[in-house]
This record gives structure tokens, sequence and C-alpha cells, in this order.
């Protein structure tokens, strides 16, 4: 399927797997429009892309954790902006790596809001119009961790198990349409991730990637411009995407001295 011209949402634009995404998708001509809280960074992706790729892009300060603000911030923008073919759901994080019993609360709050609150608001907010087209696709950013569980991890798990449910439910209420539902679920993808989860601790984030050739954001960008370029009538429903140093969640091959 010919992407050209498409428009092309991502949430959660601004670095990472989101960031080569929209990378990949202007390579192909898509117009793209850009979400995620720190502005700065997609206004300068936008201008870099618009440069390179002579595409449009329309970036756009907006939490997806903000029920209210996403109809109107939706609304307001140019009609030709609102009929978005691909949806691309990537804004998401874990916060903290505890005992459910040790957990706080505020990181709870913030990985449901965001991965699984969030996922829904935005989807919600551009479905109907994919519904009265009869055309379009939703691309979930799942996880490994949305089909198996490590100690420590269980809310965060719980919200990618999440994804991997409304992908499926999805799938089911758009029965009878054309639009595609799909949940690209990759494993350890060095990105701001870990950085993030660790708030800011670099020696702690850089230690999961210790000794292993993890995935690059744009391996897991790659699997995203497979699913959305592939005929309308073929539907990826799930690919995924382990480094081949990660045989399951938290079982790694880690050698002390592998070159990255
Ligand atoms: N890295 C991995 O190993 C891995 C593995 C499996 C799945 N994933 C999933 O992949 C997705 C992307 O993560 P990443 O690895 O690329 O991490 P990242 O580099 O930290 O990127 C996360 C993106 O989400 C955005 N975001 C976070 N909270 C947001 C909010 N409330 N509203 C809008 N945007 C928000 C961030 O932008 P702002 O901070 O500017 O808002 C950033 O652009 C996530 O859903 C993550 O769970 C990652």
């Amino acid at each position: 399927m010919l992407i050209q011209n498409k428009i092309v949402f991502i949430t959660g634009a601004s670095s990472g797997i989101g960031e080569a995404t929209a990378k990949q998708f202007a390579r192909m001509g898509a117009h793209l429009l850009l979400c995620a809280r720190n502005i700065e960074s997609l206004n300068s992706s936008a201008l870099q892309l618009k440069d390179e790729y002579n595409i449009e892009v329309y970036p756009i300060q907006l939490d997806v954790r903000q029920k209210n603000t996403i109809a109107t911030v939706f609304q307001a923008l140019p009609k030709k902006w609102q009929q978005v073919d691909i949806l691309v759901n990537n804004a998401g994080l874990a916060a903290g790596l505890d005992f459910i019993q040790e957990g706080s609360l505020d990181d709870w709050e913030q990985m449901i809001d965001t991965n699984v609150k969030g996922l829904l608001y935005i989807t919600k907010q551009i479905l109907p119009q994919m519904i009265a087209r009869n055309s379009g696709h939703i691309i979930n950013i799942g996880s490994i961790a949305g089909h198996q569980v490590y100690p420590k991890g269980a809310v965060y798990c719980a919200t990618k198990f999440a994804v991997n449910a409304l992908s499926m439910g999805l799938r089911m209420d758009l029965s009878g349409t054309k639009i595609r539902v799909t949940t690209i679920d990759p494993g350890a993808v060095e990105t701001n991730f870990s950085l993030v989860r660790f708030k800011g601790d670099a020696a702690r984030a850089s230690a999961v990637y210790d000794g292993i050739q993890a995935l690059t954001p744009d391996d897991i960008a790659d699997a995203i411009l497979y699913s959305a370029t592939r005929p309308s009538h073929v539907n990826i429903n799930e690919m995924i995407i382990l480094p081949t140093d990660q045989a399951s969640i938290s079982l790694f091959s880690r050698q002390p001295a592998r070159e990255k």
C-alpha cells in the first residue's frame, strides 16, 4: 500500500521509536502529525524532516493523558490534518521498578494514564473519521511485556497486557470495516526508555543494555512501516520483535566485552 501523501499521526514522536518512525514515514512521502509534551524537540525534527523529505509536518504539544484537551486541540487543526490515515499510538513509558508492596502510586498512575487511558483517548478521537471514510490503520506499540511479566514490573506489564487486549478488542469492534489494527511488541530497544524509568539515573539506565546488542528505534520503525505498507486486505495483527540476545522478557545473553 502506498503511503505517499497519507496523513500519519504519531504520538510520542519527540524521541526513540516515535522519532525514528516519523523519519521512516517521511522518507516514504507521508505527511506527519506529531505529538509529545516536548514541543522544542518536535519543532526541531519537524524542520529537519520538511527540509530533507519535502513533506508537511504539523507538530502539536499534547499530553495524551489530558482527555479534556485532546478534542479541543484536534478540532482546532486544519480540516486536512483531522483526516488521519494511520495512527501510531506510541507514547508511553515505564516509571520505576518496584515490588507492588513498595510501588509508588504516582508512578502507577503515570503509566496507566499514559499507556492505557492516553491510548484510548487518542484512539477514540481519531476513529470516527476513519469509520466515516471506512479506511485507516491503528498501530499500537505494545511490548513483550504485554505477553510476559517480570518481577517488579507488574504495573508496566499490566499496561502493555491492556494494550494487547485493546488491540484485540478494537479488531473485533471494527470487524466489517476496512480499518486495520496492529500491535508491534518490542523487546529491549535502546532509547530514553530506561533513563525515564530510572528518573535520569544514566548508569542504571545504561546497565539495562550492558553486554547485549539491543534493538534500535529504527528496527521497530521498520516493522511499523512494513505493517502500514501491506496491501489493504492484509492485516498484520501482531509482531513480537526481540534482540537476538534476548530469549524472553528477562532472559538475556550478556557478553561482558561485547562490542555494541
Ligand atoms: N525501549 C524499549 O525497550 C521498549 C520496549 C517495548 C515497548 N516500548 C514502548 O515503546 C514506546 C516508545 O518508547 P521509547 O522506547 O521510544 O521511549 P522514549 O525514547 O522515552 O520515548 C517515549 C515517547 O513518549 C512520549 N510521551 C511520554 N509520555 C507522554 C505523554 N503523557 N503524552 C505525550 N507523549 C508522551 C515522550 O515524549 P515527551 O516526553 O516529549 O512527552 C517520547 O516521545 C512506549 O510505548 C514504550 O512503552 C519500548
